[in-house]
């Protein structure tokens, strides 16, 4: 049976500055990579070279049936110190957006995704000027955003809430083993992000004619048997919150790749077991239809915009199988009266996932040392599911063909 998707849909894939870009010397991560390599983290370098090869990239993803791609712009590039802004970085992301565009891709952009400025990393969110500064550079990023349909003001606010909240922990002396374990997102950081995105979104919705929101990390928890009220605190903490103050905004971005369960004294740590990803996170498919309806059950009729949906795997055929199981709960979850308006895949590209470039998230792999692009059968598998605005009988043809061509 064929299963449409609403008119208008938007099919594409997802990307961030500092994991595809190279080079970005001047940013938190990049700090964080040279500091930490005495501990197995490894180093962005080159990246991908997406900084330079921006236009190849779109040009696969157009090619393939696709109609929106999500990347991210960089503030530490824009901003490279506090006031002074690079015209020549706004005039590169300005390219970018005309170049999507001339392609028939929509631009997502995103304004923040995970990295700061050195100069913002000294002063950090809690800073009692951190949203002014903020607000300042959405400001000036606002120039070169005409013609952009979504901005996302920052990507995954409960994760960045969760890893500064760590190192802020282990910065007052509390051991490293103890901080990670069970960790939930830093309340008091969180409510600065909030108040950092609800300063930018009236700034974008002056300078622009784009729908404004953000992305929120969901992580599908359950209650396990007897835990529901942990579950509901934790789920307040974990996602809610910010589900919670994006229901004025214009849409809400859903980033889903697995599922965990919540017992009584937390979020239960993935088990090992062979079907775990790249990334250590449990093989389920079915999550995306857990995030999507909660956050319609928290946000209400914002409309929803599927930033992330992924898998971290070699294996290529796996990743079909994955995404066909996703967009599968994803249809249901339209079906019962979700607002979904496109589904964005993560990621475009094998790129740096923070600290490690074993997870390999593409629909296309990049060879490091020539950097030549080698689109992966899944590349067009969901390139034809966007053609044809609909999971069709082909493309489960299209599995079994797919996963021999890999196998
Ligand atoms: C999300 C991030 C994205 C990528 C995926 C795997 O948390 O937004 O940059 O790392 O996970």
């Amino acid at each position: 049976m064929t299963a449409s998707f609403p008119p208008g849909f938007r099919w594409g894939a997802s990307t961030a500055a500092h994991q595809i870009e190279g080079n970005n010397v001047n940013n938190d991560w990049w700090k964080l990579e040279h500091d930490a390599a005495d501990y197995g983290v490894q180093f962005s370098g080159d990246a991908v070279d997406s900084y330079h090869r921006f236009e190849e990239d779109m040009q696969l993803l157009a090619d393939s049936g696709f109609n929106a791609y999500r990347f991210s712009i960089e503030w530490a590039r824009i901003e490279p110190s506090p006031g002074k802004f690079s015209r020549a970085e706004l005039a590169h992301y300005r390219r970018m957006i005309e170049t999507s565009l001339s392609k028939g891709l929509s631009p997502v952009v995103t304004l923040h995704h995970f990295t700061h400025p050195l100069w913002f990393d000294e002063r950090r969110w809690l800073a009692g000027d951190a949203v002014d500064w903020f607000a300042r550079y959405v400001e000036q990023a606002c120039s070169i955003l005409d013609g952009v349909e979504w901005i996302c003001t920052i990507n995954e606010p409960n994760i960045l809430a969760m890893n500064h909240g760590l190192r802020r922990r282990i910065a007052a002396g509390e051991p490293y083993e103890t901080a990670v374990h069970r960790a939930l997102p830093d309340r008091e950081i969180g409510e600065a992000l909030i108040k950092a995105h609800t300063s930018a979104v009236p700034i974008v919705r002056g300078a622009t004619s784009a729908k404004v929101g953000w992305t929120v990390a969901n992580q599908a928890l359950v209650a396990a048997p007897g835990a529901e009220r942990k579950h509901a605190e934790v789920q307040h903490i974990w996602e809610d919150m910010y589900l919670e103050a994006a229901r004025g905004d214009d849409f809400v971005g859903v980033q889903s790749y697995t599922s965990q369960p919540v017992d009584l004294d937390g979020v239960v740590p993935h088990p090992q077991h062979p079907d775990n990803t790249l990334t250590g996170w449990a093989y389920r498919p079915d999550a995306l239809g857990i995030a999507v309806r909660h956050t319609r059950a928290v946000v209400g009729d914002v409309p929803i915009l599927v930033t992330e949906n992924g898998i971290a795997t070699s294996d290529d055929s796996r990743r079909i199988a994955y995404t066909q199981g996703a967009l599968t709960a994803l249809h249901d979850a339209i079906s019962d009266g979700a607002d979904v308006r496109g589904y964005l895949h993560w990621s475009l590209l094998d790129n740096f996932e923070w600290g490690r470039w074993e997870p390999t998230f593409g629909l296309v792999a990049v060879d490091r040392q020539t950097f030549e692009r080698r689109p992966k059968p899944s590349l067009s598998w969901l390139g034809d599911i966007a053609r044809a605005n609909a999971l069709t009988p082909i493309s489960t043809h299209q599995v079994r063909g797919n996963a021999q061509a890999s196998s």
